[in-house]
């Protein structure tokens, strides 16, 4: 579907020295991986505070356990990058972006080709042993998954989690600390797929407008920050991102 790209940005996106973006589920939603809210959300179905949250993971990991196995191994194992993710790569690689801040755990900014990625909230794709921090794929992880439930490490016994942030955990103040520094930088930052309702991720955005930069917001839906943009985009990532791409070349 073909969206109103203004020319205005286009112009902006060429003049600018450093742009980042800053994305969320809704750019993996075209690579089959289910957002978090809006329709067809996961946490209509997956209450986070039973499947994604740090306390509820140390009392009783089942819940979790169950969500990987039935929910996010199966649609990861297959997924491949959407078309939003493909144009970001495309346009780290023509030297019109620096950098993607995500909030997504899947990976697949970097299936895609992006080579500079600040993964907020960790990733689900390391497994790793909270007693030896033995490191496991997400294919190995499964295969112990198979074997017991929950999973176990196969050197220590210890019990395994995923290298994400569950809610309840703090952010890991190195990544943070990155991810500011981007937003600093930046004169730019692209919003790609995100409903902007979960902090501190959705500082983010607005660190880089306090600093000056221009603010666009390309999403399906409104967002908590439509009032701080300088553009708003109203449309599908996959359909969007390759209309700017084209356009940039023209
Ligand atoms: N293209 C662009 N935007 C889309 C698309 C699409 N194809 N499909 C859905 N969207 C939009 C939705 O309208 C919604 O506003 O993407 C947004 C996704 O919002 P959320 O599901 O809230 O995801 P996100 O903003 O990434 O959530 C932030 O919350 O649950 C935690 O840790 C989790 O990282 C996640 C954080």
């Amino acid at each position: 579907m073909m969206n109103e790209i203004p020319e205005k940005l286009i112009t902006a996106i060429k003049k600018s020295r450093y742009v980042v973006a800053f994305t969320g589920a809704g750019i993996s939603a075209e690579a089959g991986i289910p957002t978090y809210r809006g329709e067809g959300g996961l946490w209509d179905k997956y209450d986070p505070n039973l499947y994604a949250n740090i306390d509820y993971f140390l009392q009783d990991p089942s819940y979790y356990w169950n969500f990987f196995r039935e929910v996010r191994y199966p649609l990861l194992k297959n997924a491949g990058p959407s078309q939003g993710h493909l144009a970001l790569a495309e346009m780290e690689a023509g030297g019109n972006l620096k950098t993607v801040i995500t909030q997504n755990i899947d990976g697949l900014h970097q299936v895609a080709g992006s080579s500079s990625v600040v993964e907020l909230h960790g990733t689900t794709r390391i497994i790793f042993c909270m007693n030896c921090s033995q490191e496991y794929t997400m294919d190995k992880a499964f295969s112990l998954l198979m074997e017991e439930f929950p999973p176990r490490c196969s050197k220590c016994r210890g019990r395994l989690r995923p290298a994400v942030i569950f809610f309840g955990e703090s952010l890991d103040p190195h990544v943070l600390r990155s991810a500011y520094e981007e937003a600093g930088k930046c004169d730019m930052l692209l919003v790609v797929g995100s409903s902007l309702v979960v902090y501190p991720a959705a500082e983010i955005p607005l660190v880089a407008r306090q600093k000056g930069a221009t603010l666009v917001i390309i999403n399906k839906e409104k967002t908590g920050l439509d009032h701080e943009a300088d553009f708003i985009i109203q449309g599908k990532a996959g359909d969007v991102l390759p209309q700017i791409i084209q356009s940039l070349r023209e």
